[in-house]
């Protein structure tokens, strides 16, 4: 029954591609039971992971490149054989991929590794305690992490009564992270780019509503989310339906992106050729942004991926605009989670997504 399930969804993921899109389309209107779908879900998952390792194995020993020779493949954990196989093969990545973890070899394991499922502790409706004993009431694991807000769990926890009542909302640590630095200094903060809310709700809990906190997203559909949830979780957010010029001591921006920091839960990402224009959006964004940061304010530039173009070329590109220096991370809390680097730093928790972080100051 999961390995049909599985099938069809692997069948339309090589016709179609679009790993999540295949998932939400497949798994929610089979029979399966919540504990069979996260199964198909993570099996899924592998098979994308290592779909250009596998296709080269299919290729060299003539089977035949059907659905289920991959969930085979997949089942039988072929990817530990690897290790003598061209780089491509062995971390299952285009060549332009390929070029950037050559570099970085521990991110080229870390990158194709199951990811845990981390929740965010929602300090304006429970506690830390509190989820984790409701945790271990629905038998669920429940591990504290290094982080304030975050507990280790299980993908089934996302069905959690912390979840369904707003005590938690899913999210990795890395993000967790980046909302921490955001409070890190300044009375008022505007996330700029803040989508369905995620960090603009965990800024919300570990201030416990302490700081002025405003939002904007330009997709619409998003915006409405993003309103819904902050009721729902006690967070008192301003979310502006409007760009307009007012100044705060912290905008962040968490701007599109390739992706690749966050692989291990996206592997559909690896097989990019290139970063495409998300670049000059970035760039683009960050100028927009710029013009609501007060004086002696930060603008706090974030992106979960690892191309230099998406990273340090943009920090690079941005400034050479007057007004803004580069500020080192040595005054924040949780600077030991942060690898510098001349333009800003990547993220270092040892279960978190790699996010790309750079803290940029408005000269007085
Ligand atoms: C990485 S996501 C934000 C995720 C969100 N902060 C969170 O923690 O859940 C980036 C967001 O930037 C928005 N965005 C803002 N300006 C954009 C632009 N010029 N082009 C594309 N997307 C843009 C997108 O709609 C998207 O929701």
């Amino acid at each position: 029954m999961e390995e049909k399930v599985a099938a069809r969804v692997i069948a339309k993921y090589l016709k179609k591609g679009n790993m999540g899109r295949c998932l939400r389309d497949i798994l929610p209107s089979s029979d399966l039971s919540k504990g069979q779908r996260e199964e198909v879900a993570e099996l899924i998952h592998d098979v994308i992971r290592w779909k250009k390792l596998y296709e080269h194995m299919i290729d060299i020993r003539g089977l035949k490149p059907s659905p289920e020779t991959y969930l085979k493949l997949a089942m039988s954990g072929s990817q530990v054989d690897a290790s003598s196989y061209p780089f491509v093969y062995r971390y299952s990545c285009s060549s332009y991929v390929a070029d950037i973890l050559k570099n970085h070899i521990e991110w080229a394991e870390f990158l194709n590794e199951t990811p845990p499922t981390t929740l965010c502790v929602n300090f304006n409706k429970s506690s830390i305690d509190d989820v984790m004993n409701i945790l271990q009431e629905e038998n669920l694991p429940a591990e504290r992490s290094h982080l304030k807000t975050a507990i280790i769990t299980n993908s089934i926890s996302k069905y959690s009564k912390v979840v369904q009542q707003h005590f938690a909302h899913v999210q990795d640590e890395s993000s967790q992270l980046v909302s921490l630095l955001a409070t890190a200094t300044g009375d008022s903060i505007f996330d700029y780019c803040a989508g369905n809310g995620g960090k603009c709700l965990t800024i919300a809990s570990i201030t416990k509503n302490g700081k002025k906190l405003y939002a904007y997203e330009m997709n619409i559909a998003k915006r409405t989310t993003l309103k819904r949830r902050c009721i729902e979780y006690n967070a008192n957010v301003t979310v502006e339906d409007n760009l307009s010029e007012k100044k705060y001591d912290i905008v962040l921006v968490d701007a599109p992106c390739t992706g690749l920091g966050a692989a291990r839960r996206n592997p559909d990402t690896k097989y990019i050729e290139s970063p495409g224009n998300l670049p000059q959006t970035q760039l683009s964004i960050l100028n927009q942004a710029a013009e609501n940061v007060n004086s002696g304010g930060v603008l706090f530039y974030v992106v979960c991926t690892i191309t230099p173009e998406e990273t340090t070329q943009v920090i690079q590109a941005f400034i050479r605009k007057k007004g803004f220096i580069l500020s080192p991370f040595d005054d924040l809390p949780y600077k030991k989670f942060l690898l510098k680097n001349k333009y800003g730093a990547f993220s270092n928790l040892p279960r978190g997504d790699v996010f790309f972080l750079s803290f940029l100051k408005k000269e007085q």
